[in-house]
């Protein structure tokens, strides 16, 4: 059984149905269920080097006992109703069905003679997202694994396009909510500590345009050049928008690459609430913007667009000697010379698929009920006594601290996953520890945010 790597049809089927058998079951009863699971290492370990890797073969079903039992429930389960922390992952079904069929045709989405038809959706999904955040026509992009991608891919091209790569005293500005992605993609890019400015953040933890300005005027007296400023379309930490507008008016005067980081909050541009906290988000030169999270894709489906697709091809595009049958038609797109990858896969099909599948207005729907269960939240956070609100409930998140009495909210946040019933993580906002809520998953009822509340009443008096 099994020598040559093939399945029989009827062992496919078999394991095929008992998968999709699992992947419902997950997606129907995940509310009834605990929020997951933290695996101890000294646990997990030794009952994976119990089962040691065998010349022989292996009935599939009884590995996939093992995965039922013993790893699945031993994650967290980021698309669980209440599953509140960092960002959650609230995949839909389509997406992840998306996933298989991509994965077992095993497509090549790295040139159009690999996966034509696969780099035409791409770039009809691409146009989609660049339509939805106002871009204009010379717009495109890619898919990328996430906004860490996506945030390392915008900033290679804006350095090509602006600085012809050649970095020395160029100088990048970007707030400190900024996701660590950004000051890491900067460093594996060639950029020093010394170059990056890092601008305090306003008292509703946005870019604040003086200090901004005063910041690039005091490096260009020294004979630096401001070359880049990366805004926040929504932060990690509290859904904060940066004033996109007016930095694009300052980037516009002075020479300068705006990129915006909307891997949370772009997608939100959707719904009308969203397009009127992004305000400006159709003046950026480049955006990060993920699908993975606020618009209910399964891992990894980040994107990063820009104004002008073609600076991303002048930043990326080789022609080695053994790719020249494939770059023989001007109108047939290579995805491969926009970034980074060669052999890519077939990301753009789950968003083709579930966006039409459901259609634009459920996702609409499903984003401003994200908005909706953060105020929500906030209302009655503010009725109950104890807690103080840090951050008013903004793109889908709101952030607290309690001030009855003092309590470890590291504490609080292992007793919610030892509970199981709900999980959100800390953060810190001007030195204050905070709970934060990011309430972005349609699955999530009212009933869940209240229950989740008398639960941080709970575990605030005990802990
Ligand atoms: C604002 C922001 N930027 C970038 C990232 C990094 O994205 P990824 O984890 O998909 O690489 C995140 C992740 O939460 C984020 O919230």
């Amino acid at each position: 059984m099994h020598k040559n790597l093939e399945l029989t049809p009827e062992e496919m089927r078999s394991v095929g149905y008992r998968v999709i058998d699992i992947l419902v079951e997950h997606f129907s009863t995940m509310k009834d269920k605990p929020v997951g699971a933290k695996a101890e290492p000294a646990q997990i370990r030794p009952m994976l080097a119990s089962m040691p890797l065998s010349d022989a073969p292996c009935d599939p079903h009884r590995l996939l006992d093992t995965i039922e039992r013993d790893i699945l429930p031993n994650t967290l389960n980021v698309a669980h109703p209440r599953f509140f922390a960092f960002v959650p992952g609230p995949n839909n079904f389509m997406s992840a069905i998306s996933d298989a069929l991509a994965a077992g045709f095993n497509v090549f989405n790295g040139s159009w003679l690999g996966g034509s038809a696969a780099a035409a959706m791409e770039l009809e999904v691409i146009e989609w997202l660049a339509g939805f955040c106002g871009l204009p026509g010379t717009a495109g992009g890619l898919f990328v694994s996430g906004g860490s991608v996506a945030n390392m891919t915008a900033l290679v091209a804006a350095r090509h396009a602006v600085l012809n790569d050649r970095i020395e005293g160029a100088t990048i500005y970007f707030s400190d909510q900024t996701h660590s992605s950004v000051e890491r993609a900067l460093r594996v890019i060639g950029f020093h500590p010394e170059q990056l400015r890092h601008i305090p953040s306003d008292s509703e933890w946005r870019m604040p345009m003086d200090a901004l300005v005063s910041a690039m005027a005091a490096d260009r007296a020294a004979g630096l050049r401001p070359f880049c400023v990366i805004a926040n379309a929504g932060t990690t930490n509290t859904g904060a928008v940066d004033p996109l507008s007016e930095l694009a008016h300052v980037c516009k005067a002075e020479g300068m690459w705006l990129h915006a980081d909307g891997a949370y909050g772009a997608a939100a541009v959707l719904s009308e609430r969203g397009r009127k906290a992004l305000t400006g988000l159709d003046q950026v030169d480049s955006l990060s913007l993920d699908p993975h999270k606020w618009l209910f894709q399964s891992f990894e489906c980040g994107c990063v667009l820009l104004r002008d697709a073609e600076l991303l091809k002048k930043a990326f595009r080789f022609m080695p000697e053994y790719l020249r049958d494939v770059h023989r038609h001007q109108d047939e797109v290579h995805p491969a010379d926009y970034g980074i990858q060669l052999t890519r896969s077939f990301r753009a099909l789950k968003v083709w698929l579930s966006l039409r599948t459901f259609g634009l207005d459920a996702f609409r729907a499903a984003i401003d009920h994200g908005f909706e269960l953060a105020e929500v939240a906030e209302r009655e956070l503010r009725s109950r006594p104890g807690w103080e609100i840090l951050s008013p409930a903004q793109m889908g998140m709101v952030s607290f601290h309690y001030t009855a009495r003092e309590v470890s909210y590291s504490a609080i946040v292992d007793a919610m996953l030892r509970d199981g019933y709900a999980f959100l993580s800390s953060t810190k906002l001007g030195g204050i520890t905070a709970l934060r809520l990011c309430t972005i998953n349609p699955r999530t009822t009212i009933e869940d945010i209240m229950g989740t509340i008398d639960r941080l009443d709970r575990f605030a008096s005990e802990c």
